[in-house]
């Protein structure tokens, strides 16, 4: 995995910083690209854009922090699990692996609470929180998993409401990892601290790039990032950078 530990990937020592001075969890957004910055072919696939060791790491990443979150277009494309599972890697804690009560929290941003309750991420291999607007109907989901219900935005929900409901149970940093719709809102908002892309030597040449919607339209406006870090990771590339404010 490079040099850096998994501390140092998901910037915790950033953590309570952020959580002290807005109240919020730490976020780091992750995604997996291709050289022309594709996260999804044209039909909506990314199954898998990035290697068997890149998706690996990924799970070090998610034990890492203390929720895994995607937005309602992730979990209807593409059905994740989002539990930490078990890989080769001797660093990977498996005692989080079995044991659904150290498992971090799994995260959908769901306005309409259009997760079905035999969803994946429903599963019981870790805590599921999805977070819906506070006029949906949720029903189904009652007894099932945890709902979290917040305002509705110009834009699906109120993030800063949702990240406050999660703060509130403890979570001091949250694992993103898309769609671009919903990290676009992110960007947008300044709420992101932390990216963490890897890229696949390899081109789509159509499909959805890493953000949409991110709010920046001239290079007037341009989002700069530090880098923090590069590495190989198995065929492909890891970048770790944070936002210049
Ligand atoms: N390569 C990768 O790293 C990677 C990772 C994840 C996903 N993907 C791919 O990305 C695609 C899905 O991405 P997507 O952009 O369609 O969906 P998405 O970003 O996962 O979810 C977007 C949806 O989230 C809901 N949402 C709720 N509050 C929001 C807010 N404040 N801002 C934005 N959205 C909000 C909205 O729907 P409602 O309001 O109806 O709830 C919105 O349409 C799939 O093809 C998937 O395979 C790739």
């Amino acid at each position: 995995m490079g040099a850096l530990t998994v501390d140092e990937l998901v910037g915790r020592d950033e953590w309570e910083a952020v959580n002290q001075e807005h109240g919020r969890p730490f976020v780091v957004y992750k995604f997996a690209a291709t050289l022309d910055g594709r996260i999804a072919a044209e039909d909506g696939t990314s199954q898998w854009i990035t290697s068997a060791e890149s998706r690996a790491e990924v799970h070090l990443l998610r034990a890492g922090c203390h929720a895994t979150v995607v937005g309602s277009g992730t979990q209807q494309t593409d059905n994740p699990n989002l539990a930490v599972r078990g890989n080769d890697d001797p660093r990977l804690d498996l005692s989080i692996v079995s044991n659904p009560e150290r498992q971090p929290w799994r995260v959908v941003i769901d306005s309409d609470a259009a997760t079905p309750a035999d969803a994946n991420v429903c599963n019981d291999a870790a805590p599921t929180l999805i977070v819906v607007a506070d006029d949906s109907d949720a029903s189904h989901l009652e007894g099932v998993v945890d709902v979290l219900r917040v305002k509705r935005a110009d834009r699906g929900l109120d993030l800063d409401a949702a990240l406050q409901g999660l703060y509130a149970r403890d979570i001091k940093a949250i694992f993103l990892e898309g769609g671009p719709t919903l990290a676009g809102s992110f960007i947008a908002q300044g709420l992101v601290d932390r990216v963490v892309n890897y890229v696949a030597p390899a081109l789509l040449g159509s499909g959805k790039s890493g953000l949409d919607g991110a709010g920046i339209h001239s290079m007037s406006e341009i989002l700069r990032l530090e880098l923090v870090d590069v590495s190989r990771s198995g065929p492909d590339v890891r970048l770790v950078a944070r936002p210049v404010r």
